[in-house]
């Protein structure tokens, strides 16, 4: 509806409504938390409660309704002529759109053809980059590095607003222990100590220090809760454990991400404990609100309200909007429930009319704090776009991203760092692959940007390359033999086998961890050659390699790294980089010990390969491939027996425990330093480490560092057996050490 500004203005401020048309009033400042809610008495809120005194009970519902253009679909495409919703007020919020151009287009119609000129959200999926891709956030976890993390989520809101977006459905905080779940990709792994902070990390990066700034954009915590524990390791499945397991170790990484300041968090396909996500008040009102004081908005995943019906908790679509509603749910993304029922069930009394205009306000307020009333364009910078995209300088911090992220897994007779100007022969079907490398999740990056390992490799040396098999899950054995031939001529062999990127991420479960295809053949005939095999992993989850891991002279984890592939390969490869990263998921030897991960309990039987009456496989030791926290270097590290400042302690005392850390290889390299707790007699049954602490250090060549951990009361903690969280008196072990399963421990008691 096309309206005249001029009697509409007037209109408002005979209203004495002027303070929401005030388009040049001071922002908000926020210093650390962007989204931060101000007080009742804040300008916004004056702002927003005398908007939302102009609204129609279907605008207010509009601002509740996000829809995706035609620029891309993560789900059923259920709604079209979205451009028809925004100009009705019917849609206050979009996703797939980006570019500065396309925004500028459709923000125009929100601002200057409906009613009430409320400017939309841009939202996107940038996960691990806009266009300068960086590595998958499970490859990002291995570095362990929280400034680097941080750093690449503030590269991608930097580009990401120069597109037009002020919103990324990102970080996924949600534990993955199941590598069979494709998902993995996307999160930070199997721990919850290690999810949090890079959580917390994430948003810092996405929303930058505040939303005043035009490089700031809201992140979307997701997806809560309990997304990365469906049954079987099977996508969208549903998700059953008890209370006290939730609470210990998937609830905490929302927690703190929502501590971090997130201004937003997405509801997950799942049920939990029978009430799928989207309809859940115990999740979206009772934890979330009551007891985490979170003030943003909650979206759904896309059309999760609608699939509450399948579920089987209500009849039809009207009733999800209800329970939705009532549950706590403020934006439904694509499902058009709350567009075609929620007025109508206001109306009948099904959902209060307050719970609507509290969603609305929510929404509202974030509008206001990211300045789209002052200038509805501040994201549409044709300049900005021109400059601040894929740019050399994120190109630079893509690359260290990317090094940082690499695992060593294995090293036999030094076969690495490569020798500079060797003969190399280059194999496999992701060695010169720029297609798959940006991986799944991958915002606007476009492959052609992308850097191969064989690009990579050629700046230092000889290469000769043949893929041995064109695709990375096809049959096709007749290049095996120009393979062979190509290793036979050469120094040493380099092969890149793995997944395809869209073999991990949303929809994307597989049955088997085991390389797809021939790919494990072709290994097998380059090594029968004798000649040194490097094989290089690319994938987006954990896999199942027990004959690579025992058969390949050196194993290089690789995931998915991003349009700087090559060159931060060839760093570490070549030793111009000397890798640091450490697993943030363990790897299974058979997809049979799934799901594995290090912080299981002791069980009343705890594991002896020599007595059949304990808990174990009969085919297979309950050790896995590669543990979690595990990673070597090119140099070597020796750990001194660890040290506390007390043996007893008083309950709600800081413990201080230092150990000293020596460089005792020939080369200079950073190590991930752990620490690890156990409380030995609990009222319930606590795991056998948990992590609580870690800390990244650079060492020369024979220097050493003492490393100093704070260890508070609230790492001691836990859900006791009256489900209070607080930590018990008596002993516990604190561990240190340079992968999950190499420590030194300590004992110590409270008391
Ligand atoms: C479904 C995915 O589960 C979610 O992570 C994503 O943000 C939305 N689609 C939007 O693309």
């Amino acid at each position: 509806m096309k309206r005249n500004i001029t009697p509409f203005v007037l209109l408002l401020i005979s209203l004495g409504l002027s303070s929401f048309l005030c388009t040049r009033s001071p922002m908000v400042q926020m210093e650390k938390s962007p989204n931060m809610v101000a007080s009742t008495d804040s300008p916004i809120d004056k702002r927003v409660d005398s908007l939302l005194r102009l609204m129609t009970l279907e605008e207010k519902v509009g601002q509740m309704t996000l829809y995706t253009t035609d620029w891309g679909a993560t789900g059923p495409t259920i709604r079209e002529g979205y451009t028809k919703d925004i100009r009705s007020g019917a849609c206050g919020a979009l996703f797939n759109s980006h570019t500065v151009k396309f925004t500028r287009e459709l923000q125009r119609i929100a601002v200057e053809e409906t009613r009430l000129k409320i400017p939309l959200i841009f939202g996107y999926d940038v996960i691990h980059g806009y266009k300068t891709i960086f590595p998958i956030p499970l490859g990002e976890a291995a570095s362990w590095d929280l400034t680097a993390i941080e750093r690449s989520a503030r590269v991608a809101a930097i580009e990401s607003t120069a597109a037009g977006l002020n919103w990324t459905f990102a970080p996924m905080v949600d534990v993955g222990r199941d590598p069979r779940w494709g998902r993995v990709m996307e999160g930070a792994g199997e721990d919850t100590y290690l999810g949090c902070r890079i959580g917390e990390a994430r948003v810092r990066g996405f929303q930058g220090k505040s939303f005043a700034q035009n490089d700031a954009m809201m992140a979307c915590v997701k997806h809560y809760a309990g997304y990365g524990a469906p049954i079987a390791g099977r996508e969208y499945n549903s998700v059953d454990m008890s209370e006290r397991y939730f609470r210990d170790y998937y609830l905490p990484t929302y927690e703190a991400a929502v501590k971090a300041g997130a201004a937003t968090i997405m509801t997950s396909f799942n049920d939990y404990d029978g009430v799928p996500a989207s309809g859940n008040k115990y999740l979206l009102t009772d934890i979330l609100r009551k007891e985490w004081n979170f003030q943003g908005f909650v979206v759904t995943d896309y059309t999760s309200m609608n699939e509450m019906v399948n579920h089987g908790v209500v009849a039809n679509e009207k009733e999800a909007g209800e329970l939705s509603a009532n549950a706590g749910v403020d934006m439904d993304m694509q499902g058009a429930i709350y567009q075609k029922f929620l007025a109508q069930s206001v109306k009948e009394g099904k959902v209060p009319l307050a719970q609507v205009d509290e969603a609305v306000k929510r929404i509202l307020r974030l509008k206001f704090e990211l300045g789209l009333f002052e200038n509805p364009y501040k994201y549409c910078d044709e300049q900005r776009e021109k400059t601040q995209i894929l740019t050399k300088a994120h190109r630079d911090d893509a690359r260290d991203m990317a090094r940082k992220s690499i695992v060593l897994l294995k090293n036999d007779q030094n076969a690495l760092p490569l020798r500079k100007g060797a003969k190399i022969a280059v194999i496999g079907p992701l060695a010169d692959n720029q297609s798959e490398l940006i991986g799944n999740w991958s915002g606007a990056g476009e492959a052609k940007d992308c850097i191969t390992l064989l690009t990579g490799l050629k700046t230092n040396a000889t290469c000769q390359y043949v893929a041995g098999c064109a695709t990375v899950d096809g049959m096709d054995k007749s290049g095996f033999a120009a393979a062979v031939a190509a290793a036979k001529a050469a120094d040493v062999v380099v092969v890149a086998v793995g997944e395809k990127a869209m073999m991990s991420g949303e929809a994307a479960a597989r049955a088997e961890l085991t390389l797809p295809g021939v790919q494990q053949e072709l290994v097998e005939e380059l090594v029968k050659t004798g000649k040194p095999v490097v094989v290089v992993l690319m994938n987006g989850r954990p896999l199942a390699i027990p004959w690579i891991a025992e058969n390949a002279t050196a194993v290089v984890e690789a995931w998915w790294l991003g349009t700087e592939t090559g060159n931060a390969l060839a760093d570490v490869l070549f030793g111009d980089y000397n890798p640091a990263g450490k697993l943030p998921m363990t790897f299974p030897r058979s997809v049979g010990q799934v799901p594995i991960f290090y912080n299981e309990k002791n069980t009343g039987r705890p594991y002896d390969p020599n007595s059949k009456w304990t808990s174990k496989y009969l085919d297979l030791p309950n050790s896995p491939q590669y543990p979690f926290g595990f990673g070597l270097s090119y140099t070597t590290f020796g750990y001194s027996e660890p040290q506390v400042n007390k043996t007893t302690f008083k309950k709600g005392e800081d413990l201080q425990v230092t150990v000293n850390v020596t460089n005792t290889g020939k080369r200079a390299g950073e190590e991930v330093v752990q620490l690890y707790v156990r409380d030995l007699v609990g009222s319930v049954t606590r795991p056998l480490k948990e992590l609580k602490g870690f800390q990244k250090i650079m060492l020369q060549a024979g220097a050493f560092q003492v490393v100093t951990f704070q260890l508070t009361d609230k790492d001691l903690s836990f859900y006791r057996r009256d489900m209070t969280f607080g930590s018990e008196l008596g002993e516990f072990e604190i561990m240190v050490g340079g992968s999950s399963d190499n420590v030194k421990k300590v004992k110590v008691t409270m008391q």
